[in-house]
């Protein structure tokens, strides 16, 4: 697709000769003020000026450029069909400027209606679904580690949190060409485990383990820790049975593997209602054999210490509390286990960035690690690239939805709830429709995976279900209601015309070009999520071309009696209809034909 903001660019360095002026142009909110804008003030130093007279100046000299329209700003007379030149790049004689125009110091950029039509239509009719893909990340590796719940312990509204932005930005790079790995890095290790084999030794026979697993081994979890805290003996018990587990000892695997199995199991049915997928399920056991080489490697690094009988690694210079790699009678941790990771994922998957989608409780311990982990020998390419993806709390209208001490929400009970009451909404609004159960999947599921994504991740988010699974808001289920509409727009056009068979003039009115603008910034909205690795980014694009083709479709007739404008806007018709569904299935969401 032509890039104007980089062709802009050439023409103003070639006049200035300054080359980080790309950087400076902007694409104004307010479309008034054109499509691009330079703040010349940011020039002012350089080339000690006012910014006026530079603004000024700039347009005088491009004026005479081939990319600037000579008709300043009027209406070519002559009437064109897109099929002479469907390939050719040179847009209307390369005159992809309409005006320019000075205010208050900046220099504003009119695209020529043409040529931004011509670009995304053509765009379209060559890449179809793949429309807004591309390959910036050809040969790069990407590594998300994403949902990474607890075994024996609830997956909890984190958990699916993580999930939801971690499968989303796996998608978003997949589709800018990323090689990407999506790692779950389970919670199956850890001195909680010694007490739930403690608690399993002394009561299991009393709970239904097999029916019920994560509920009941909650149950067992919570027993052992209160009696663990009036019991010394009891606790000491404990850290042997993990310590036991970490030497291979037969009994306590055995348990082990028994929690982990029937937990994975549970957790399945999340990932099934998600639709959410792994490259890996290694977990932090998997690095059990693993942390001896990041011992050594801290030791030579001579700044693991003694402390308390632990052995830590201080990190008072960076202001953090010191990160604890042995536990005084000799277990891992936590953090050690993450230090393998690194290790290990540099080299298997020679990544060129990973990624940790987790809450923001976890901030402090990213931070240890990753300071840490230039102690490893690494080469600074992995541990540069070491971010963390931390995201707010998700708040109950009524408060903060709690997982400690057994108030516990079920994620799957809850992923149901949202499909039932997608359900009833669907029944009322659309009683005959067919395949009532797969359209409540969609919506519910959506609506719920929509509500986590449309804020920045930091912000706490708020579940409410009538915000969720409002049609008329700006929820997932709009977005799905809006893509219907014009499924049966293009239903009752019948055929989609090819490209060479529309006449891109009829598309040059207002509420056309708005939706074009929009469409032509879907590439650069992708890839302005990854960069931030933010979807919500994504998600409100797609809010705001929903609610523009709504506009569009009530102000204009799409079905009607003049063929050749009926043609032209079924065909931009299909581009909504495309970016829609493509937009949504980045984050997670899919779309009914019909609801
Ligand atoms: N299991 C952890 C939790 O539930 C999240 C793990 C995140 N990933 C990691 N590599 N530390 O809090």
């Amino acid at each position: 697709m032509i890039d104007f903001k980089s062709i802009i660019a050439k023409e103003l360095e070639k006049i200035t000769n300054i080359e980080a002026i790309e950087e400076y142009i902007e694409v104004p909110s307010n479309k008034e003020m054109g499509d691009y804008s330079l703040p010349c003030f940011k020039l002012a130093k350089e080339m000690k000026k006012a910014p006026q007279m530079i603004a000024n100046e700039l347009k005088e000299k491009l004026s005479c450029s081939e990319i600037v329209a000579k008709t300043n700003g009027e209406e070519e007379p002559k009437q064109e069909s897109i099929s002479e030149d469907i390939l050719g790049n040179n847009v209307g004689d390369n005159e992809i400027i309409e005006k320019i125009e000075v205010i208050n110091g900046y220099l504003n950029f009119y695209i020529t209606p043409k040529a931004i039509i011509k670009t995304v239509l053509e765009e379209f009719e060559n890449k179809q679904e793949k429309y807004g893909s591309s390959n910036i990340g050809n040969g790069k590796n990407i590594v998300i580690d994403y949902s990474s719940p607890n075994i024996a312990k609830p997956f909890h509204i984190g958990h699916l949190r993580s999930t939801v932005i971690g499968s989303a930005l796996y998608k978003i790079y997949n589709f800018l060409g990323y090689n990407v790995i999506g790692i779950n890095h389970l919670g199956d290790y850890g001195t909680q485990f010694g007490k739930l084999i403690e608690g399993y030794k002394r009561w299991g026979n009393e709970y239904d383990i097999e029916a019920n697993p994560i509920d009941e081994l909650t149950k067992i979890y919570v027993r052992i820790n209160d009696l663990c805290k009036d019991d010394e003996k009891v606790l000491e018990e404990c850290r042997n049975n993990f310590k036991k587990l970490e030497d291979g000892d037969e009994y306590c695997t055995k348990i082990w593997e028994k929690f982990k199995d029937l937990s994975l199991k549970e957790f399945q049915k999340i990932y099934d209602l998600l639709d959410v997928h792994f490259d890996s399920w290694n977990g932090e056991a998997f690095y059990s054999d693993k942390m001896g080489e990041v011992v050594q490697l801290l030791e030579k690094s001579g700044k693991l210490v003694e402390s308390e009988g632990a052995r830590v690694i201080n990190l008072d210079e960076k202001n953090m509390p010191p990160c604890l790699i042995e536990k005084s009678n000799g277990s891992t941790t936590y953090a050690t286990r993450d230090l393998a990771a690194i290790l290990y994922r540099a080299r298997n998957y020679d990544f060129d960035k990973a990624l940790y989608v987790t809450s923001y409780e976890q901030i402090l311990h990213f931070k240890q690690v990753f300071e840490t982990a230039k102690l490893l020998r690494l080469d600074p390419k992995y541990t540069n690239n070491l971010i963390h993806i931390p995201f707010g709390m998700v708040m109950l209208k009524e408060g903060k939805m709690s997982t400690r001490e057994g108030n516990v929400i079920k994620l799957e009970d809850l992923l149901n709830e949202a499909i039932s009451r997608a359900g009833k909404v669907i029944e009322e609004k659309n009683p005959n429709l067919e395949n009532k159960e797969e359209v409540a999947k969609k919506v519910g599921i959506g609506a719920v995976i929509f509500n986590d994504l449309y804020n920045s991740r930091i912000k706490d988010e708020v579940f409410d279900w009538d915000i969720m699974l409002n049609f008329n808001g700006e929820t997932g289920p709009y977005l799905q209601y809006m893509y219907v509409r014009t499924n049966s727009i293009l239903e009752k056009a019948q055929s989609i015309p090819s490209l060479n068979n529309i006449s891109i003039d009829l598309l040059k009115d207002d509420a056309s070009i708005k939706i074009i603008k929009f469409l032509y910034s879907f590439e650069n909205t992708i890839r302005q999520s990854a960069d931030k690795n933010e979807p919500y980014i994504i998600s409100r694009f797609l809010i705001n071309l929903a609610q523009e083709f709504s506009k569009f479709y009530n102000e204009n007739k799409i079905i009607t009696e003049d063929i050749e404008l009926q043609k032209a806007r079924v065909y931009l018709t299909k581009c909504v209809n495309i970016v829609l569904k493509t937009g949504s299935g980045l984050l997670g969401i899919q779309m009914p034909n019909k609801m």
